[in-house]
């Protein structure tokens, strides 16, 4: 083999030994036997100026050292490619007799799942969602509710005034008048959303949740009210429970109605959570007055419908036992962790 030849391979192997990467060693490979560039190619290019009879001998040189590097060379790429595997597996390793990190599992908050649960029936019956502003004008949360200034029924909801003309809506209701000037009948909406009422004891938050319902077409009366909420509390309390329609007031509806749903802890027997009266009771209902559904630009004589304002803590405190509101505000997880149905 000549000089040449040999220097090339002393070269080679010298050269490699400061590779440590695979990525280095291609490189260094490339160097060497690249097509074009690499030192081994351009001998084989070198083969027209090498005297004729010498060509034959120094052809079968540099055929020789073209196998012999890459040979070299592709060892060279295991053992670095081996190497970086042992490493990533050393980076790797993980200490399996590690005791195993707790996660602690949550679960959503009681009035979270009796809204969801609400909609998911409503859903079912086919009605739409509607959700409207917490903060509202005078005349969307009372006056085309039928309740004009200085109307005593004002008195029943303790409002937080933010001017003279806007509120923190009291009442859900303010939606029903906005989906009935955007939409013609047919309408069946839900809406719910926070309420605020300056209002504060057990029972009552300054701040909580409502679900308004609202259904106008033609010929609805009250029987369809009675009828959608007998499914309703057999869907929220079970098979057997039974509805009760008591007279009522409210501006907004006539006749008004305020519903009862039997007991579902005691069947109608009498216990602590009724009050011995074997029913309970759950929302506020009626037909739209007609009132209102001029005030939206809705003819009382072709159409009419229903109304109900459910209030969402006021189901979750019966449904899950729950005596103060205040525990359904804290967010404290000795009382959440509980409920998860
Ligand atoms: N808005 C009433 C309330 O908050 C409930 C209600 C809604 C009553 C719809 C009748 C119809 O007390």
């Amino acid at each position: 083999m000549n000089a040449g030849l040999e220097q090339i391979r002393q070269e080679i192997i010298s050269g490699a030994e400061a590779i440590t990467t695979s990525k280095e060693a291609y490189e260094f490979r490339k160097k060497f036997l690249d097509g074009k560039t690499g030192k081994i190619g351009l001998l084989m290019r070198e083969m027209k100026n090498i005297p004729p009879e010498q060509r034959a001998d120094y052809g079968k040189g540099v055929n020789e050292l073209k196998e012999w590097a890459l040979g070299f060379l592709v060892d060279l790429d295991k053992k670095m490619k081996a190497k970086e595997l042992q490493e990533r597996y050393e980076a790797e390793k993980i200490d399996i007799s590690l005791p195993a990190e707790r996660s602690e599992q949550g679960n959503l908050h009681p009035i979270t799942l009796i809204r969801n649960q609400l909609i998911d029936i409503f859903a079912g019956m086919g009605f739409e969602i509607f959700e409207g502003t917490e903060i509202e004008t005078d005349y969307y949360n009372f006056t085309a509710l039928n309740t004009p200034k200085d109307h005593p029924a004002r008195d029943m909801q303790d409002t937080f005034y933010l001017s003279p003309e806007f509120l923190l809506r009291t009442q859900t209701s303010a939606g029903q008048i906005h989906v009935m000037e955007n939409k013609k009948p047919p309408i069946k909406i839900l809406s719910p959303g926070k309420v605020f009422r300056s209002d504060d004891d057990a029972t009552h938050s300054p701040m909580f949740s409502q679900m308004e319902g609202l259904v106008v077409d033609r010929g609805i009366t009250l029987c369809d009210l009675r009828g959608m909420l007998d499914e309703l509390v057999k869907k929220i309390f079970g098979e057997g429970t039974k509805t009760r329609l008591r007279p009522s007031y409210f501006p907004f509806t006539e006749p008004s109605v305020e519903v009862d749903c039997s007991c579902f802890e005691c069947g109608g027997k009498g216990c602590k959570l009724c009050k011995g009266t074997g029913w309970i009771e759950i929302l506020g209902a009626g037909v739209v007055n007609n009132k209102v559904l001029e005030n939206c630009g809705i003819d009382p004589n072709e159409y009419s419908g229903f109304a109900f304002g459910i209030g969402i803590e006021r189901i979750a405190m019966l449904k899950y036992g729950i005596n103060n509101i205040k525990l359904l505000f804290e967010s404290d997880l000795r009382v959440l962790k509980q409920i998860n149905d």
